[in-house]
């Protein structure tokens, strides 16, 4: 039987140490990432990625929870809903989204948040796009639109406009975020993606894309945005980061800002690393240790 004590990794490892969990995390960065910044920092600490599905979580959650070199984990693809429930503590974004991707352990509580959304914004400030006051249109409402809509509404933001294929997922999403959005002045609105024209008229209006569908990956994969929509001011935002898809090709065909995945998952790491340990991370090294080619 598969248990976490078997994973050659961990049985290697004596002092205190993080993991990512998930499936697939083979070629997950984060380890990579959080090594070197440990090693930086001169923290005596070490990162595993460990492969698990849903059904093998309670074991290992159980082994977590006495082991006290556990300090703290990233949790990805499938088990990002699946941890919620061991944890002790839920930061308000992961309490607008159901979603946890970071979580420390404190003397055996679990403290949880997501990362994702705050990565994102802070990656998009390190490229020097300014968000306060601007109308963003989102497109999907899946699990990595609904942390960016979450954080977006801490972030003075004007406006939010999600376009969904599923209206009514859209729609819940709207409706779980609409009391925060009231308190911190974020208009939030919701249409279905097949209203092309509504969707030609919202990104003319918009400052800031965001594609966090899986539409457009693969080159015989169509953009959801029409060539002739994309305006010079229009930021235009992929959450991928492994292959420019179609929509960010055309994007810089037309000499449009494009950002992709890559400073979403840098600083998502980065926000997980100072929760960890109260230090900051180092963005620029890490960065172009991995990164820069
Ligand atoms: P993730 O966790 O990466 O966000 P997800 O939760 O499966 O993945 O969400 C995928 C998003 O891409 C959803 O918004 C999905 O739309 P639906 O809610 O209608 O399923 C969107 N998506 C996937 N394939 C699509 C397609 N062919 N056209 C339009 N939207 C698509």
């Amino acid at each position: 039987m598969k248990t976490w004590l078997n994973k050659e990794s961990l049985n290697h490892c004596e002092g205190d140490y993080y993991l990512i969990i998930g499936s697939p995390v083979k070629h997950s960065l984060s380890p990579k990432m959080h090594n070197l910044a440990f090693k930086l920092n001169n923290i005596p600490a070490t990162y595993f990625s460990l492969d698990l599905k849903v059904d093998e979580l309670p074991e290992v959650i159980k082994n977590l929870k006495n082991d006290k070199n556990f300090k703290g984990m990233n949790i990805t693809y499938p088990l990002k809903e699946a941890v919620l429930k061991y944890c002790d503590e839920l930061s308000e974004v992961s309490k607008l989204t159901g979603a946890v991707n970071t979580v420390k352990n404190e003397d055996g509580r679990w403290i949880a948040t997501t990362t994702d959304g705050i990565g994102f914004f802070n990656g998009l400030n390190d490229n020097n796009v300014e968000v306060k006051g601007k109308k963003i249109l989102l497109l999907g409402a899946g699990g990595a639109a609904r942390v960016i809509a979450a954080q977006s509404l801490f972030e003075g933001i004007d406006e939010l406009i999600i376009f969904n294929r599923t209206l009514q997922k859209a729609q819940n999403l709207k409706e779980k975020l609409q009391e925060t959005a009231d308190k911190t002045g974020v208009k939030i609105r919701v249409f279905p993606l097949e209203d092309e024209d509504r969707l030609s008229k919202e990104v003319e209006e918009s400052d800031i894309l965001v594609n966090a569908t899986s539409v457009g990956m693969g080159s015989d994969d169509n953009s959801l945005i029409k060539p002739e929509d994309l305006h010079e001011n229009l930021v235009v935002c992929e959450i991928v980061y492994k292959e420019k898809t179609e929509l960010a090709k055309e994007a810089e065909k037309q000499g449009l800002k494009v950002i992709d995945g890559l400073p979403m998952l840098l600083f998502q790491g980065a926000e997980s690393f100072k929760i960890w340990t109260d230090k900051e991370f180092p963005v620029a090294e890490v960065q172009q240790k991995l990164f820069d080619n």
